[in-house]
């Protein structure tokens, strides 16, 4: 894909499913009784692996443009499969699908893509095993593929020592199946959508937090049944993301994002545009099916350096690279800390990111948990996304406030999350 400067994005666009709640809305469906029907699905290369995995496992499902119907068949109904699960790029599959794996009858094993399998699973591995699940790397390197075989769960208390979502999802989701309670505290709160979600399928779920530090703790009990949904997905405040900041800093743009999902555990990314002085705001603010939900308003605005770190961290883990973005056309220096955890997905992000903004002139230094950004001029360059959706659109956005045309290379790895990304974008034309 190559792109160039230009000014002026202007209209009213949508963007896909949360990704995070439609992978969830298959899982918690496939484990239900009855049917679980599935409006604005994500119909992403991630979602898709879910829904991939879950029909070997023997769950029918219907898919008919974004509605996806799922014919669960309870807690224990999945069927032992007959293939290697293949979970491609997605890390909430892996590490969510071994919490309920580690809870059946049979035996598994999961693999992904050569980005998958080099991410660290040991996470998951070790409080499952706390649990009493036998699950195991197959090279032995802490990575999948993975190998579960049936094992006799009992409740724990887990500290986990990431703010992780897929790691607390993973443990509440063997939590179904075990003896007792389990619990999981984490060191400040991450996205809250399995809570929430299986709350409404019927699960006896809830969290806490402590009173003198940002410690977060959800409670699951086991659980007899789980009850089929009708579930709207909001539109993904990921995807919005990089609307939102094109509506910021390409000149004379105004957009309006429709339909976004603003869960207080994602919307870090709206908080930051308006501490560097983004005109943002959120408009016929709503509650959907215990998600809350806005329309955003973003026009151009001139953007100041900040520093980012602490617990709003988990809150925008995703939009780093488009927040660094941000930081590279912004005014002074913007300081990203406690972000490590970026380390570990798709890419590396911290080296992805300051390479890519490097290859662009600009002044950009990683850390060991983040990364230094000084604002200028951007110049167009080759981006080496190494097949990561969110690198490819972040530094598509960048191209926009470029001087000279930008190459994004393996563009099409924007299917992961949002394979309709460079349409919206042409509607803003
Ligand atoms: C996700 C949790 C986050 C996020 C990922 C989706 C989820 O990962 O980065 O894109 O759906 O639970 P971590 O739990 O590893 O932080």
């Amino acid at each position: 894909m190559e792109l160039c400067k230009i000014t002026g994005l202007r209209g009213k666009v949508t963007v896909p499913g949360d990704k995070s709640i439609s992978h969830r809305s298959i899982m918690f469906g496939s484990i239900a009784d009855g049917t679980t029907e599935v409006h604005n699905f994500l119909k992403g290369a991630d979602c898709l692996a879910t829904i991939r995995c879950f029909r070997t496992l023997g769950i029918d499902i219907g898919e008919n443009d974004s509605t996806v119907t799922i014919h669960g068949k309870g807690l224990h109904g999945l069927a032992a499969p007959s293939d290697i699960l293949d979970v491609g790029n997605s890390g909430t599959t892996t590490r969510l699908l071994s919490g309920i794996l580690a809870g059946q009858t049979f035996d598994s094993k999961l693999s992904g893509d050569e980005s998958l399998n080099s991410r660290p699973m040991k996470r998951i591995i070790d409080p499952l095993t706390q649990m009493g699940a036998h699950i195991s790397s197959i090279l032995r390197n802490g990575c999948a593929p993975l190998y579960i075989t049936p094992g006799r769960l009992h409740g724990i208390h887990y500290t986990s020592p990431v703010a992780s979502a897929q790691v607390k999802s993973c443990v509440l989701l063997a939590g179904l199946y075990a003896e007792g309670e389990t619990s999981v505290t984490e060191p400040s709160l991450s996205r809250n959508h399995t809570e929430l979600m299986l709350k409404e399928f019927g699960a006896d779920v809830h969290t806490f937090h402590a009173l003198d530090s940002t410690k977060s703790t959800a409670v699951i009990q086991p659980c007899p049944q789980l009850c089929g949904q009708k579930i709207t997905v909001p539109g993904d405040i990921s995807s919005a993301a990089y609307f939102i900041a094109a509506g910021l800093i390409v000149p004379d743009s105004e957009i309006l994002i429709e339909n976004v999902g603003i869960n207080q555990t994602r919307a870090g990314i709206l908080k930051v545009c308006e501490d560097m002085g983004g005109d943002i705001t959120l408009l016929n603010e709503r509650f959907e099916g215990g998600e809350k939900v806005a329309d955003i308003l973003v026009k151009t605005s001139a953007l100041h350096g900040i520093t980012i770190e602490g617990d709003i961290i988990p809150t925008l883990i995703d939009e780093i690279p488009i927040i660094a973005v941000m930081a590279a056309v912004a005014e002074g220096t913007t300081i990203i800390k406690d972000a490590a955890e970026l380390k570990v997905k798709e890419t590396d992000r911290i080296e992805t990111v300051t390479d890519n903004l490097k290859a662009m002139g600009c002044n950009a230094s990683p850390t060991a948990d983040g990364m230094i950004i000084t604002g200028g001029q951007l110049k167009g360059a080759s981006i080496h996304t190494l097949l990561d959706h969110r690198i490819a659109m972040a530094f598509s956005i960048a191209a926009l406030v470029a001087e000279g045309n930008t190459k994004i290379l393996n563009s099409k790895c924007v299917d992961v999350s949002y394979p309709t990304f460079y349409d919206t974008f042409e509607q803003l034309l």
